[in-house]
């Protein structure tokens, strides 16, 4: 579904991702946990198109994504590739102007051009399984961050895309609103939805991740099934790190 081969970014001088190789197979949950700064939301940026890269590839699904790629002329692969990976921050990012019905809509509406009425119903039925359909008129600064982040979600979600990639989506919330968001992540993924999580909430990378990878100054410097990154960490950096946030 996924394919990082030695992707290298640099601002400038710094270089912040420094060969990063990963693959996320269809319905993998693939959680990146590690220090800050360490390069984890440039890699995101990365997969969704959103940053030029200097070295390597990026396969996302069927498209393929290299130093040459250029944000004008190639915009409509672009297109494609965000059509497929949806985004879910830390800030939920809504529409302020729109109420969460015509937040979730307007993409399906204009990118996937489909009916108003078919939009409504995929919408519906997404807000419903977030646990939001009392709120379709609502405005997003009417709600709290928990239920913006579950409409967030499910703006990811009614594109029906291929990956949804979250970047510290608990990290503005409290724990109790926190918690209720990770059961929701957990619920997709139990359903099979491919998804990559930057994520401090150890506890779901622990016992929802298939793959969990520890990025650290530019680079995946430990990765593998969460019992053998948390019980037996080999790098220096996972131990840590992993010390440091049980101090937490
Ligand atoms: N637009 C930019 N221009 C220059 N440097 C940037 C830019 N965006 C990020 N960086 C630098 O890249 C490095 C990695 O940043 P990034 O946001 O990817 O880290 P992170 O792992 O997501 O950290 P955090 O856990 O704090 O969110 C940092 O040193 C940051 O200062
Ligand atoms: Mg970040």
């Amino acid at each position: 579904m996924i394919t990082v081969a030695n992707l290298v970014k640099r601002y400038g001088d710094a270089e912040i991702l420094k060969g990063i190789s990963l693959q996320v197979q269809k319905g993998e949950v693939h959680s990146i946990i590690g220090p800050s700064g360490g390069g984890k939301s440039t890699f995101l940026r990365c997969i969704n198109g959103l940053e030029p890269f200097q070295s390597g590839e990026l396969r996302v699904g069927g498209h393929l994504l290299t130093p040459m790629t250029n944000p004008r002329s190639d915009a409509r692969l672009l297109e494609a590739v965000r059509r497929q990976v949806g985004f879910v921050f830390q800030q939920f990012n809504l529409f302020p102007h729109l109420t969460v019905l015509e937040n979730v809509i307007e993409a399906p509406i204009h990118v996937l051009k489909l009916k108003r009425s078919e939009a409504r119903q995929r919408a519906e039925r997404l807000l419903a399984r977030v646990g939001l359909s009392s709120k379709h008129a609502t405005y997003p600064r009417e709600l709290s961050g928990g239920q913006q982040q579950r409409v967030a979600i499910a703006r990811a979600l009614v594109m029906e895309p291929a990956a949804i990639l979250f970047d510290e989506p608990t990290s503005a919330l409290d724990p109790v609103m926190a918690s209720e968001i990770l059961a929701l992540m957990e619920g997709l993924a139990k359903d099979g939805q491919t998804m990559i999580v930057v994520t401090h909430s150890m506890g779901f990378a622990r016992n929802v991740a298939s793959q969990v990878h520890v990025f650290a100054d530019g680079y995946d410097v430990e990765s593998g099934p969460p019992s053998k990154v948390f019980g037996s960490p080999q790098h220096a950096t996972t131990q840590s790190f992993l010390s440091q946030t049980a101090k937490d």
